[in-house]
């Protein structure tokens, strides 16, 4: 039985706008296990970034108890949030969010270099990182100059730098077309086969179908779990 990597207990979140207060999450109770792959649906404006962003260590819930590797992260401050971030966090966004001046392994190489790495110990394994994710041709392109799908495989490279516990992927493959879609999702579900634990965003049940449990959420509830 593998262990409990996540815990969100009651994880609330209320975000104040001038006067108003609007809560997004209400009350989220959420564990994954070491190897899960989880999919998140949910309707438009249901709260699945916020969740996100939360067990990414990105935002920090209003209320509720956040328990990363038994690490009580709720109670974390921004600097031991981050820190807990670059160690146990690899993220995948809609948008790819590459660098647009940095080549191939440079994009790859970053959270290395935020870590302090040393060069040629970053350079061998962002070389190994594009090899991995079938990039290996690619390593002196710029961002512009590769494909959507290419583009995501380098932000899944970038992702796996530094070695994380979990994937956290908002909508990878929303902009890309079906095909491309689902290569990257092959990509992912063979990292899942290999050990690493995996949640993905999606409203593509389709994209969701790639994982056994599916969790869904509406508003800021998760009202079913299989
Ligand atoms: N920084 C913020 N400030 C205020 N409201 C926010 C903020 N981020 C998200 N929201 C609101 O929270 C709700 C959930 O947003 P989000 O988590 O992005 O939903 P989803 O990813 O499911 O579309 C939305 O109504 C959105 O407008
Ligand atoms: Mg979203």
């Amino acid at each position: 039985m593998n262990k409990v990597i996540i815990d969100l207990q009651n994880i609330r979140k209320i975000y104040k706008l001038g006067m108003v207060e609007v809560e997004v999450l209400k009350g989220i109770d959420l564990q994954i296990k070491e190897g899960e792959h989880i999919s998140i649906m949910g309707p438009s404006g249901s709260g699945k970034t916020t969740l996100l962003n939360i067990i990414g260590c990105l935002d920090k819930p209003t209320s509720g108890k956040y328990l990363l590797k038994n690490e009580k992260v709720s109670e974390f401050d921004d600097d031991k949030l981050s820190e807990i971030r670059s160690k146990y966090i690899g993220f995948i966004f809609q948008q790819f969010n590459l660098i647009p001046q940095l080549n191939v392994i440079e994009n790859i190489s970053l959270p290395l270099y935020y870590q302090g790495a040393d060069e040629k110990e970053m350079r061998e394994k962002a070389i190994h990182l594009a090899e991995l994710v079938g990039l290996a041709d690619r390593i002196y392109h710029r961002p512009s100059e590769l494909s959507g799908g290419q583009q995501q495989r380098v932000a899944i490279a970038r992702a796996l730098a530094n070695d994380p516990l979990i994937i956290l992927a908002d909508e990878p493959t929303g902009n890309l077309d079906t095909k491309t879609g689902r290569e990257i999702m092959n990509l992912l579900c063979k990292l899942n086969e290999q050990g690493k634990t995996l949640l993905v965003i999606t409203h593509d049940i389709n994209i969701a179908n790639y994982s056994k449990k599916i969790i869904k959420l509406l508003d800021g509830r998760i009202v079913n779990e299989n």
